[in-house]
């Protein structure tokens, strides 16, 4: 097969900062794992507005199609904020999600032994968590139509409109148990089938999946309400959790809080296999641009490069390597290295953006 290819766009404030600690990983594993990368770089976001006047060129699009995995770091910032919404920052990186056609986003909730104080919940509740939420993410009531505020007698009336296909509901369902069988092999559908037929369909298609083709996998319904309450009160319960796009915004953002920072949240986005059969793929660190620290060297690069991670496992089918990632950054938070918002416990010096990537890389080195 061809040499793996990877298009980086590093974006505005700290993406580009934690985008540099990845390159050197990228780096690492050409030289010394022998796992080379065809790797590019453009803009995107407020960058990318800077430079052509949009927040993402009809090249760099072209270009996001065609390669194995696209890394985002990250877009926005206040120097954008009075622009024209049809040119924001954030429209760059929903044109590729859209134009990708990624309709599985996977966000996992992994709570790092050495980070389980950081948690609001108790320690036992949260230590060795290790889940994943698979939200749709290109249909459902953020585009179904009608949609818009009309005049109806004499007030207004806000509408959205909840709507999934059969064929919607069935690929990312699909996108669910081909990753449960990858992991704890149990997967949780959620939605709210006692008071919305989109639910009673989502439910039914689901069914209809499992019993045709992954029956092998364990799979359990829940109303999305009794779901966010199981995943206060027991997360370990759960493996893959697939839902909907509203629900799934919701539930993915409440997991993923449950670990600790946003420093740390990888994810990816996946769509449709292309020709090699490696799936549409976009993978970014769940946080922003964090303007308030831009330029100052602080931000954590972990989740950009837990991002990676997600990239070697889902995109190039370097399952152990990956592993050996995410040991890396295991060890490296066991020996309490940290970036400045991973600093609870007095008397710890926080290391910077770069430190902490030369700390990974070390823990790599060790790894062979
Ligand atoms: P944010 O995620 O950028 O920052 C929220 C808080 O978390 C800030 O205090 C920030 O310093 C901190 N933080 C975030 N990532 C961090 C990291 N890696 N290391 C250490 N601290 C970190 O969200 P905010 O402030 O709401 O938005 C800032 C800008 O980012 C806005 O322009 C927003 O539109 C954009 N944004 C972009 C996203 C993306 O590119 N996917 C997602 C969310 C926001
Ligand atoms: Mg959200």
């Amino acid at each position: 097969m061809s040499t793996p290819s990877i298009l980086i766009l590093p974006g505005d404030g700290i993406g580009p900062e934690v985008m540099a600690e990845v390159r050197k990983i990228i780096d690492w594993y050409g030289a010394k794992r022998d796992l080379g990368f065809d790797v590019s770089e453009d803009l995107v976001g407020g960058a990318a507005y800077d430079k052509h006047g949009v927040p993402l060129a009809d090249e760099t699009m072209e270009k996001a199609q065609q390669v194995d995995a696209v890394l985002l770091g990250a877009v926005g910032g206040p120097k954008y904020d009075d622009l024209d919404f049809s040119v924001k920052p954030e429209r760059g990186l929903l044109r590729l999600r859209k134009e990708m056609d990624l309709f599985s986003n996977l966000r996992p909730a992994q709570c790092f032994d050495a980070l389980a104080d950081f948690s609001s919940l108790k320690k036992d509740v949260v230590a060795g968590l290790d889940i994943m939420i698979v939200r749709e993410l290109t249909s459902g009531i953020y585009f179904g139509e009608p949609r818009g505020i009309i005049e109806e007698g004499n007030e207004r009336v806000g509408i959205n409109t909840q709507r999934y296909t059969e064929s919607e509901i069935a690929r990312v369902a699909r996108s669910a148990f081909e990753l449960a069988r990858r992991r704890g092999n149990k997967v949780c559908s959620m939605e709210k089938a006692n008071v919305m037929e989109s639910g009673i369909l989502w439910r039914d298609v689901v069914t209809e999946v499992h019993q045709a083709e992954y029956s092998d996998v364990e799979l359990s319904h829940m109303y999305a309400d009794a779901g966010a309450m199981q995943l206060c009160r027991w997360p370990k319960q759960f493996d893959v959790i697939v839902t909907d796009n509203l629900f799934g915004d919701l539930l993915s953002d409440a997991a993923a809080m449950l670990t600790g920072s946003l420093g740390m949240l990888p994810s990816a986005s996946l769509g449709a296999p292309m020709a090699n059969g490696r799936p549409k793929a976009l993978y970014e660190p769940v946080h922003g641009s964090a303007p308030d620290i831009a330029g100052e060297g602080k931000a954590n690069p972990i989740a950009c490069i837990l991002s990676f991670a997600m990239a070697l496992r889902y995109s190039f089918d370097q399952g152990a390597e990956a592993d050996r990632l995410e040991e890396a950054v295991e060890k490296v938070l066991a020996d309490g290295v940290r970036t400045a918002d991973l600093l609870g416990e007095e008397g710890v010096d926080p290391v910077s953006t770069s430190q902490m990537g030369d700390a990974v890389i070390a823990a790599l080195d060790a790894s062979i």
